[in-house]
């Protein structure tokens, strides 16, 4: 399958918005029409509440619903049962800091570990995890090429001071940089004894998973940064600890038997999916996961990385500008965050939408990163399969029309 600006054709809001040059895919993705017709056609042909009904076509949506959580499995090598559909990274990080009240009360002694690296929806949840336990926070370090590999949790106390949990970003939605998950939970659950949560919110969409090698005990991702539908997301939890947690929300679905004053849970991952869910949702997230099979996830990869590296590469020739993460693009996904000396990034971004360049500017909702960095915003481009040069050439004249403007001034 061809990518790039070929691709276009198959995405509609490029037909809407001609001339759209689309550099924010780490916000959120465009979709694809295959997507959008899978959930379509689900509401025409399949729709009843799965999981509750016996009659033949409320049967049909739950063996829709299951289907696509199979297929979800697959793409990031895990079983069915360990696939927990949410509503996207931040409710599956929320669950996740809930679930795991009375475990963190009851090692309150140790510390819950983040990295400055987090977006506040992998940060903001421990933080506040660790204040209703009385645990304390720990922050581990990156090293010189702002990465995280496991010997940088060789810096935090060993145990028995050890942390309780581990948060970390699997790639860094600011600098790009991708961090040695599989090392670092190796180290994790050797010198620790912790269970480490892995948000994919930036990974998921443009490399490879394999939960099995990465041996993470949770992972999280987004279906609408990926080309599937805003409203759901995916928490991979492994079977042993859908065991051990209980439940965040309760209600319909994910129950096996309420009593007048204690209730039991289902079994599965039901347990953790009270209320109706968005069947529509997982279908489109199965749609677009088949769109990005067909293209070849690695294929993604290296299309995504010459982009950003020939970014990286014009920006690097230019005094007035700075460039955020590592230079060289090497461990990086197709992210690249700069700022035009003297000129906010909201700013900018302002001046590129002009030229039709849709980037996003301020802290990413990565604060404790900007304070890092020395800076309280950035302009971040970001790539995916169906941009191409011609973006990045966009997004040069707008550089060029916001210099001329900002030495007018
Ligand atoms: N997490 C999204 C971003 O980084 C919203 O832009």
């Amino acid at each position: 399958m061809p990518i790039g600006k070929s691709l276009r054709a198959g995405f509609p809001i490029f037909t809407e918005k001609a001339g759209l040059r689309y550099l924010d895919s780490a916000a959120t993705s465009q979709k694809p029409a295959s997507v959008m017709e899978a959930m379509s056609r689900y509401y025409s042909t399949s729709n009843a509440n799965p999981r509750r009904g016996v009659y033949s076509l409320a049967q049909e949506a739950t063996e829709e619903y299951e289907r696509a959580r199979g297929r979800v499995a697959r793409f990031i090598g895990a079983k069915s049962e360990e696939i927990v559909f949410v509503r996207n990274t931040t409710e599956a990080l929320n669950l996740l800091s809930y679930s795991m009240q009375d475990m963190l009360a009851k090692k309150k002694n140790r510390p819950v570990a983040l990295t400055r690296m987090e977006h506040h929806s992998n940060f903001v949840p421990w933080q506040q995890a660790a204040r209703r336990a009385g645990a304390k926070l720990a922050f581990v370090p990156f090293d010189a090429k702002k990465r995280i590999t496991a010997g940088n949790l060789g810096k935090l106390a060993p145990r028995p001071d050890a942390p309780s949990v581990l948060a970390i970003t699997h790639a860094s939605n600011v600098l790009g940089t991708l961090n040695d998950i599989a090392g670092i939970v190796r180290y994790a659950h050797e010198e620790w004894e912790c269970p480490v949560v892995v948000d994919a919110a930036q990974a998921a969409p443009h490399l490879p998973i394999d939960v099995k090698r990465l041996d993470a005990d949770f992972l999280a991702f987004s279906s609408h940064k990926m080309l599937g539908p805003t409203g759901i997301g995916v928490l991979y939890m492994k079977e042993e600890w859908r065991e051990r947690l209980p439940p965040f929300m309760s209600g319909g679905g994910q129950i096996a038997n309420v009593g007048d004053r204690t209730s039991t849970w289902a079994d599965g991952p039901a347990k953790f999916e009270a209320g109706t869910p968005d069947v529509a949702g997982a279908l489109g997230l199965a749609a677009a996961i088949e769109y990005i099979g067909r293209t070849g996830m690695e294929k993604i990869g290296r299309h995504e990385k010459k982009l950003a590296d020939r970014l990286r590469r014009a920006l690097a020739g230019m005094d007035d500008v700075e460039v955020y993460g590592p230079p060289d693009g090497q461990d990086c996904i197709g992210v690249v965050s700069f700022n035009l000396a003297g000129v906010h990034g909201h700013d900018l971004s302002g001046i590129l939408d002009r030229h039709g360049v849709a980037v996003r500017g301020g802290h990413h909702c990565a604060q404790p990163l900007m304070r890092m960095l020395g800076v309280n915003s950035t302009v971040r481009a970001s790539f995916y399969l169906y941009n191409d040069t011609d973006d990045i050439d966009a997004l040069l004249e707008g550089l060029d029309e916001a210099r001329r403007i900002f030495s007018r001034l």
